[in-house]
């Protein structure tokens, strides 16, 4: 009978929305404040839900230390305190902007990369605010 875990995790960054091939206009149009240069930042919350059965000699599904210390690894690390479009080929300028659905999408492929073979990835939840989050889950 699997079960779900979730784990909460912060991280602050920094992001900028901005398409190099638009206009001043434009980018201002799209993405109002968002725009603004160099960038504004957000207190991130990222909830990683997992699945798997549970241990019967732990009670746990996933082992805590492992998953943090993953999680850490694979995107605190990389994320924390960091500005997004610097940091992270993938949300350089003229590709993929940083916003919360995206970084959604770039945690879940991290994870799903590195997950032990016995956890599955059931979601990952990115909340730049109380206001807003993006969620990937699986099909
Ligand atoms: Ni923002």
């Amino acid at each position: 009978m699997p079960v779900r875990l979730a784990r909460r995790f912060r991280f602050s960054s920094s992001h900028l929305y901005r398409r190099p091939e638009w206009s001043e206009e434009e980018n201002f149009r799209r993405f109002g404040k968002c725009a603004n240069l160099p960038g504004h930042g957000h207190n991130y919350r990222l909830t990683v839900t997992v699945g798997g059965e549970v241990d019967p000699a732990t009670g746990f599904v996933a082992e805590l230390q492992g998953l943090d210390e993953l999680v850490g690894r694979e995107v605190l690390d990389r994320l924390d305190h960091h500005h997004l479009n610097d940091v992270i080929p993938e949300f350089a300028a003229g590709r993929q902007l940083p916003t919360s659905e995206n970084l959604a999408l770039w945690i879940a492929d991290r994870l799903n990369r590195k997950l032990p073979a016995e956890l599955r990835l059931i979601s990952v939840l990115v909340a730049e605010d109380e206001d807003l989050a993006a969620e990937w889950l699986r099909d």
